[in-house]
């Protein structure tokens, strides 16, 4: 089901093509589904249940998280889905939600049942989920926690009236923005030592003294059987100027590649200079919105320019040099 070639190595190399920074989280990610689907093809040869080590992204919004899991899924090709908890949260019916979810995973698996059942399955917004401090009974999101608590673990869920997928195999990958866990994590206590070193070789005292350790999930507010569930914890970090100005241009399929492959089809060569993307990326770093924002400026500043080209098939050539500037028409044989 894995080929061999499919080291955690491997699978980094292929998230570095999609996803930009977050060198660490996406080497603990390689990791984990590496191992989960090891354990998968190992579990072929013999009858039983694995160990499942389920996920959890810890990240401001727009920094990846969803696009990470979809790279991987694609990359494995196994079925993907993602949900949502605060609408898992919102309705009364939270067990024919989860159906739904599943439903669909089969429906990505061809209708396979079995297959669905190794694939994967990505909740976001699960901090959303948090028991509201003071209150003494469930609350609506703790009860969301039970519900997915026990498809978490292993289950038959049923699909319809005589179709059940189990969930025993499904590897499940929750992601939030927990704020306010920074806060709770600098109250816990560390193991007495100060982190001095960046890269790589942090030693282990250090790696343990930044992870999110299930006492700080469980003050945020997810109940102890839930933390219990997602023993892999994984953060992604705000993305700086540099990473963003790279998101825009450097991925195979960017934005900036995207454009310059229509305006390619018009026979017309774009070139948008790097401090365009600089201005581009501290504008979306003002939107605190991770690089959620990034298309849509970038939209702005293309649809006047798309606008004209199409109608002026004598223009070779557009060149952007600034925000503040209009862009630079060129005309062939100029
Ligand atoms: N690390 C990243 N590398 C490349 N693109 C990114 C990265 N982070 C965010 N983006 C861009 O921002 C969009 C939103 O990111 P997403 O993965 O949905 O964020 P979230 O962490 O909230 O799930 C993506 O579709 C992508 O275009
Ligand atoms: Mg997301």
């Amino acid at each position: 089901m894995l080929s061999k070639e499919l080291t955690p190595r491997a699978i980094v190399e292929y998230l570095d093509q999609y996803v930009i920074g977050q060198e660490d989280a996406k080497k603990t990610l390689a990791v984990a589904v590496y191992a989960h689907y090891r354990k998968l093809s190992a579990l072929n040869q013999k009858a039983g249940a694995i160990a499942k080590s389920n996920v959890l992204l810890i990240g401001p919004s727009g920094t990846g998280k969803t696009l990470t899991c979809e790279t991987l899924s694609r990359l494995l090709g196994v079925p993907f889905v993602t949900a949502d908890a605060t609408s898992l949260a919102q309705t009364r019916f939270v067990s024919d939600e989860i159906e739904a979810m599943l439903q669909r995973l089969v429906d990505k698996a061809g209708g396979d049942v079995q297959e669905a059942g190794r694939g994967i399955v990505f909740i976001d917004e699960i901090d959303k989920l948090k028991t509201s401090t003071g209150e003494t009974h469930a609350t609506s999101g703790e009860s969301v926690q039970h519900a997915l608590l026990k498809i978490m673990e292993c289950s038959q869920v049923k699909l319809g009236a005589d179709r059940s997928i189990d969930t025993t195999n499904i590897l499940f990958i929750c992601g939030g923005a927990f704020v306010g866990l920074e806060d709770i994590m600098s109250r816990s206590k560390s193991f007495g030592f100060i982190s001095t070193t960046e890269g790589d070789d942090k030693n282990i005292i250090e790696r343990l003294n930044e992870r999110v350790k299930p006492i700080d999930l469980f003050k945020f507010g997810l109940i102890p059987e839930f933390t219990g569930r997602l023993p892999i914890i994984v953060r992604f970090r705000d993305l700086t100027k540099e990473m963003l100005v790279r998101i825009m241009s450097v991925p195979k399929n960017s934005i900036y590649h995207q454009f310059r492959e229509i305006f390619q089809s018009e026979g017309v060569e774009l070139v948008i200079e790097q401090s365009v993307f600089e201005q581009i990326a501290e504008i979306a770093i003002e939107y605190k919105t991770g690089g959620r924002s990034l298309r849509g400026i970038f939209e702005e500043l293309m649809t006047p320019i798309l606008y004209i080209v199409p109608d002026h098939p004598q223009i070779c050539r557009v060149e952007v040099k600034s925000l503040f500037e209009a862009p630079r028409y060129f005309k062939r044989g100029q």
